[in-house]
């Protein structure tokens, strides 16, 4: 298989945790977003209980966490992220309230209606949008909100190369009409939907890539698919400044109005 055609999927684990623990945040967004989209919801007090599901490092835990009252569980299925993120949490002062845990999204550790808020930023499609949205909606609390960013795309229509690009790495990519459509179907008011700026691509995510790339590259000099992981992370830049304009990420803020 030529670079060309490889997808983050067909790298080990490991090589792909060692790239992104490197990073303050695995995926695009940014501390004004996460904010923006926590100011659609409301509700929260001392003895509320969210979870933040492919939570990461917890670039966005903390930042929430520092602006809400109540527990944070942060929930990742890789235990170096959660190593990470449990020791951001202590040298923020946090750790009474903001606990990492490795766990799976797919079979979630909490109990029916136990939560106040669901956050998952750049996650859910490791489980897909649509079975995310059903199967955590039975933890949330009715008049709980679910806040997710997904990749979306922006126009019906789309040029062949970012088509065929997308439907190898996430065919259930879809446009932001039919999201919503899932938000509605899955049984949630949908609150609000914006677009992330592009500035959570370029600033807090490509940027950042530029240390993390140096540093695994040094350290896996001479390893053949460590030099074509970190060259995909290229591809992937290149083909978002080509083709922004047809695709991006998307915050999602509903609620969960009845039982
Ligand atoms: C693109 S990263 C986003 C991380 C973080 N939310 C952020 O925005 O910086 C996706 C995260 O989902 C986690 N993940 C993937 N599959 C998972 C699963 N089945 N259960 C839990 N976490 C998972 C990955 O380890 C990774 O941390």
């Amino acid at each position: 298989m030529s670079n060309e055609n490889k997808t983050i999927h067909d790298f080990e684990l490991n090589l792909i945790c060692d790239f992104f623990s490197n990073m303050e945040r695995q995926g695009p967004g940014s501390p004004e977003v996460t904010l923006k989209a926590l100011g659609f919801t409301d509700n929260l007090n001392d003895k509320s209980l969210i979870a933040d599901i492919g939570c990461g490092t917890g670039g966005q835990t903390m930042v929430l966490a520092q602006n809400v009252p109540g527990k944070i569980i942060g929930l990742d299925f890789l235990p170096n992220f959660i190593e990470i993120f449990n020791r951001n949490a202590r040298q923020l002062g946090l750790q009474d309230r903001v606990k990492g845990i490795v766990g799976s999204m797919d079979n979630l550790p909490f109990q029916n209606e136990e939560l106040d808020m669901i956050w998952s930023e750049g996650a859910i499609y490791n489980i897909g949008f649509e079975r995310g949205l059903n199967e955590w909606r039975k933890y949330l609390k009715t008049g709980g909100y679910i806040a997710i960013s997904e990749s979306s795309w922006f126009t019906d229509e789309r040029p062949a190369e970012i088509n065929k690009f997308w439907m190898d790495a996430y065919p259930e990519i879809d446009t932001i009409p039919h999201q919503i459509a899932k938000i509605c179907k899955a049984g949630y008011l949908p609150v609000a939907t914006f677009i992330l700026p592009e500035n959570c691509w370029t600033e807090h995510y490509f940027a950042l890539k530029i240390a993390a790339q140096e540093i695994f590259l040094n350290k896996y000099a001479g390893n053949e698919t460590a030099e074509e992981f970190s060259a995909l992370q290229s591809v992937e830049e290149e083909l978002y400044r080509k083709y922004k304009e047809f695709y991006g990420y998307v915050f999602f803020i509903a609620k969960k109005i009845r039982q």
